[in-house]
C-alpha cells in the first residue's frame, strides 16, 4: 500500500470551528466566513471520497449554537438550505449517502422537510455517508437513547438487566455507523463542545488552529498523515 493510504481512517468526524474569527481578520461579517466554510465542507467531502474513507460526520450546528443571535441562526440555516439544494446532484453523482444526527425537530420546518427529502432520496447509497451533526448535543443524544430504552424496558420488550454498551449503542442517532477513528478541530479550540461524546471514546485527537474557512485539502491531507501515524492500543499492551 503506498504511505498514504496505509492507515486511513474509516470515519472522520470534524468540528469545523473559526468561521467567524476568519470573517474578523478579513473585517467582513460572520456570515461571511460560514459562506467560506462551507467550501471546506466541499472540499473535505470530495477529499474523503477520493481517498475512500466512506464516513465524514460535520459539526453543522450544536445544540448550544441556538444561542446565538437570531441573525446569525437564520443565515446559517439559510446556508444549509443552499447546500442541499447546490450539492443535491453531487451527492447522487458520487452516490453519498446524507444523513443527520440531533434533534432536527428544532430546525426550521422547510429544512426538516429538504433534509428528509434528500436523506430518503439517498438512503440507497451504501458506501459513502455524510452525517450532518445539526441542533446536536452529545449529552442530548445519550438522554434520547437513555429515555428510548426506558420506554422500551417499561413496555417489557428489554429487560434492564441485559442492557449491554451494544445495547445503548443501538438506540443512539446513527447506530449503524461506526465510531469515528479521527476527530479533527480546526481553529484553536482545545474541547468537544458537547460532540459526540458516547462515540469519540477512543477517537484519535487532531485539534489545528488553522481556521475552518481556511482548511482545505492539503490541511485535511496533513491530519490524515499525523493519523496514519498514531498507535492505537484500546488498552492492551500491543
Ligand atoms: C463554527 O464557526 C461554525 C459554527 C459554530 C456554526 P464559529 O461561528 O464558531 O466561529 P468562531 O469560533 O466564532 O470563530
Ligand atoms: C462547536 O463550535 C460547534 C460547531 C462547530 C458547530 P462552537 O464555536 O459553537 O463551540 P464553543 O462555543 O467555542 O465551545
Ligand atoms: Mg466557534
Amino acid at each position: 500500500m503506498p504511505p498514504e493510504t496505509a492507515q486511513l481512517p474509516r470515519h472522520v468526524a470534524i468540528i469545523m470551528d473559526g468561521n467567524g474569527r476568519w470573517a474578523a481578520r478579513h473585517g467582513w461579517p460572520r456570515l461571511r466566513g460560514h459562506e467560506e466554510g462551507a467550501e471546506s465542507v466541499i472540499a473535505v467531502l470530495r477529499a474523503c471520497r477520493e481517498r475512500g474513507i466512506r464516513y465524514l460526520t460535520l459539526y453543522a450546528f450544536s445544540a448550544e449554537n441556538w444561542r446565538r443571535p437570531r441573525l446569525e441562526i437564520a443565515g446559517l440555516m439559510d446556508l444549509l438550505r443552499r447546500f442541499l439544494r447546490d450539492r443535491e446532484a453531487e451527492l447522487h453523482e458520487k452516490r453519498i449517502r446524507l444523513r443527520v444526527i440531533g434533534r432536527l425537530q428544532y430546525l426550521p420546518r422547510d429544512v426538516q422537510r429538504e433534509l428528509r427529502r434528500v436523506m430518503d432520496e439517498t438512503k440507497s447509497y451504501r458506501e459513502y455517508h455524510l452525517i450532518l451533526a445539526l441542533s446536536y448535543g452529545g449529552r442530548a443524544e445519550i438522554t434520547d437513547a437513555a429515555r428510548t430504552l426506558a420506554q422500551e424496558a417499561r413496555e417489557g420488550r428489554l429487560d434492564p438487566a441485559r442492557i449491554t454498551e451494544r445495547t445503548f449503542a443501538r438506540a443512539l442517532y446513527a447506530p449503524d455507523v461506526p465510531d469515528p477513528d479521527l476527530l479533527i478541530r480546526t481553529s484553536g479550540e482545545i474541547r468537544l463542545s458537547n460532540f459526540l461524546l458516547w462515540q469519540l471514546s477512543y477517537a484519535e485527537l487532531y485539534f489545528t488552529p488553522t481556521l475552518w474557512p481556511d482548511f482545505r485539502e492539503a490541511e485535511f491531507q496533513r491530519a490524515l498523515e499525523e493519523y496514519a501515524h498514531r498507535h492505537r492500543r484500546y488498552g492492551a499492551l500491543s
